[in-house]
This record gives structure tokens, C-alpha cells and sequence, in this order.
């Protein structure tokens, strides 16, 4: 596949029940994109991306990845490009070691035992879960589930990632070293979220979804900065683009006078408000 677009073209979804989750959703994302698409809790974020490879079919509509239009045919072709991270961890992982998750992709990529030891490492090592590999994964933490999850699919080295609800449940040093590796992905990134500073700062297109369908897509400060969009949907700014309650003018006044640091303050991390890029997790303060 050579240009590994993702185009999506008046999708409907309805579940057995008759809910509607999504109404006429249509985009085209490009190779090496990060768009994040983002909504209110029902909004039919899971939905759409469980509809990019396969995992639930369409009840009208049309799905294109690369040179392929999504059907039975060309599913098992679009799985090794589409690497999608579940939003419940618990739904991606099912062997008996973190190990076996991790390798169960390049195995039946038909690797050979080498090369899959050396997939799995790589994949491990970039979440930080190396110590976890012999592990059963019920045995593991919320957030330690997650970084296992993204493991399983970065060891297929996917040309497009999916990525639903990366952050929820990580704490921040681990929410920060996901966003370095997503940082790092120069492939297309998909990525749904409520952590809205993440998107900001990994995401330039945004796509709104608003009871199943697409209310905007433009580039995500424009989106931001749309508060009556942003009301309609039931979507509130990035923390960072609220004005923050610790650093602002009149915070900082009342503030004890610093004293000299032990330590240089931030470590690498940049205390960036002219780009909207700190994050609040505000142990930093
Ligand atoms: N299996 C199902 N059967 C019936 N309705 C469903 C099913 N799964 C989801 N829905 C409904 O579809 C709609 C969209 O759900 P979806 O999980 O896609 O939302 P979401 O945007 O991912 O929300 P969240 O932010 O909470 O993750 C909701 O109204 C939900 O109740
Ligand atoms: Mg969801």
C-alpha cells in the first residue's frame, strides 16, 4: 500500500438495540496525520474507530485504508496496517503472559523466534514494562494493562495507529513518556481522547463528534478556540487554554517567595505557556 490514506465515506452505524451511534460520518486522513477525534462520552468515538479495521462492520457506508476498501478480503491485509489500541485494555489482552500478548502479532506475522524476541523487547521497552513480561496481565494495574496493550500493537510496527483513550489511567510520568512515543511515531496517528492538553500537543487536526456525527474538522487550535462549538458538544477547553489556577498573575502574587532550588526546576520539561503545552499535572508547581 503506498499512500496509506484513511477515508471514510457517509459510515452508519447502527447497534442490534437500534441505538444510532454514528450518522453519515465521512473524512479522509492522509499519511502521517495525527488527528485526534475527540466528544462527549456517547458521542460514538469508540464506535468509529472499531469500524477502521473491521471489528465492527458498517450498516452502510464505506471504509478505504491505502488501496484497499475495507471487506472480507482485504481484513486480514488492513489488521497488519491498522494497529488498534483498545480503549479496555482487558478487551486486547487474553494470553497467559504479558510475553505471549506481546508476541501473539508478530507470530502470526510468521516471524521467525528471533526476530519476534527482539519485536517484543523493543515493544516492551518502549512503554517501560520490560520487568512486567512474565507477568499474567490480570495480575497487572490499570495503567500498567494499558502500557501492555500499546505493546501488543507497537510490536507489529502498524503504518497507522489507533489509539482509543490512550491516556486514561496513566499517571503522569507515564502519560508523558506515551506522549514522547507518540511524539516519535512519524506515521498516521489516530487518536481519541478526553485529555484534551494531549491533543493539543500531539494532535494538528481535530475531528468533533457530536451524537454520531462530525460537527467540525479543522486544525485543533482553530477547534479551541470555537467556544460556542465547543459548548454545543459538551466539550470544555484544554486545561492549558483556560487560564491556569496556580500560574496565573494573581496566583503567583500569593505565593510564598521561592526559595533557591535544590535542584534546577522542570528537569528537561519546559514550562511553556506561550505554547499551550503544560500539562496539568501540578506536582510541577
Ligand atoms: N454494544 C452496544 N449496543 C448498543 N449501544 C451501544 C453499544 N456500544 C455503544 N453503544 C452506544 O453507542 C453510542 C456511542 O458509544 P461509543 O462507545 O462509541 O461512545 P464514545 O464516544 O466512545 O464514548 P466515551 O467517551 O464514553 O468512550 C452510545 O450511545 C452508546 O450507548
Ligand atoms: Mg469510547
Amino acid at each position: 500500500m503506498s499512500h496509506h490514506i484513511v477515508e471514510v465515506k457517509q459510515l452508519r452505524h447502527v447497534y442490534p438495540d437500534g441505538t444510532e451511534a454514528l450518522r453519515d460520518v465521512s473524512f479522509r486522513i492522509h499519511h502521517g496525520e495525527s488527528v485526534a477525534i475527540i466528544g462527549a462520552n456517547g458521542a460514538g468515538k469508540s464506535t468509529l474507530l472499531l469500524h477502521l479495521n473491521g471489528y465492527l462492520p458498517a450498516t452502510s457506508g464505506t471504509i478505504r485504508i491505502g488501496d484497499h476498501p475495507l471487506s472480507k478480503e482485504t481484513l486480514n491485509e488492513i489488521r497488519r496496517t491498522v494497529g488498534m489500541v483498545f480503549q479496555d485494555p482487558d478487551d486486547q489482552l487474553f494470553m497467559p503472559t504479558v510475553f505471549d500478548d506481546v508476541a501473539f502479532g508478530p507470530l502470526n506475522q510468521g516471524l521467525t523466534p528471533a526476530l519476534i524476541e527482539q519485536r517484543v523487547t523493543d515493544a516492551l521497552e518502549r512503554v517501560e514494562a520490560r520487568e512486567l513480561r512474565n507477568k499474567p496481565p490480570y495480575h497487572l494495574s490499570g495503567g500498567e494493562k494499558k502500557r501492555v496493550a500499546i505493546a501488543t500493537v507497537l510490536s507489529m510496527l502498524p503504518e497507522i495507529l489507533v489509539l482509543d483513550e490512550p491516556t486514561a489511567g496513566l499517571d503522569p510520568r507515564a502519560r508523558r513518556q506515551l506522549m514522547a512515543l507518540l511524539q516519535d511515531f512519524h506515521h498516521t496517528r489516530i487518536i481519541t481522547s478526553h485529555d484534551l492538553d494531549m491533543v493539543l500537543e500531539l494532535c494538528e487536526r481535530t475531528i468533533v463528534l457530536h451524537q454520531g456525527m462530525v460537527m467540525a474538522d479543522g486544525p485543533t487550535l482553530e477547534i479551541f478556540g470555537n467556544e460556542t462549538l465547543l459548548a454545543a458538544c459538551h466539550l470544555e477547553k484544554p486545561f492549558s487554554m483556560q487560564g491556569c489556577p496556580v500560574c496565573s498573575p494573581k496566583a503567583i502574587r500569593r505565593l510564598p517567595k521561592p526559595q533557591p532550588p535544590l535542584v534546577p526546576p522542570h528537569g528537561d520539561r519546559q514550562h511553556d505557556h506561550a505554547h499551550h503545552l503544560h500539562d496539568h499535572d501540578h506536582h510541577d508547581h
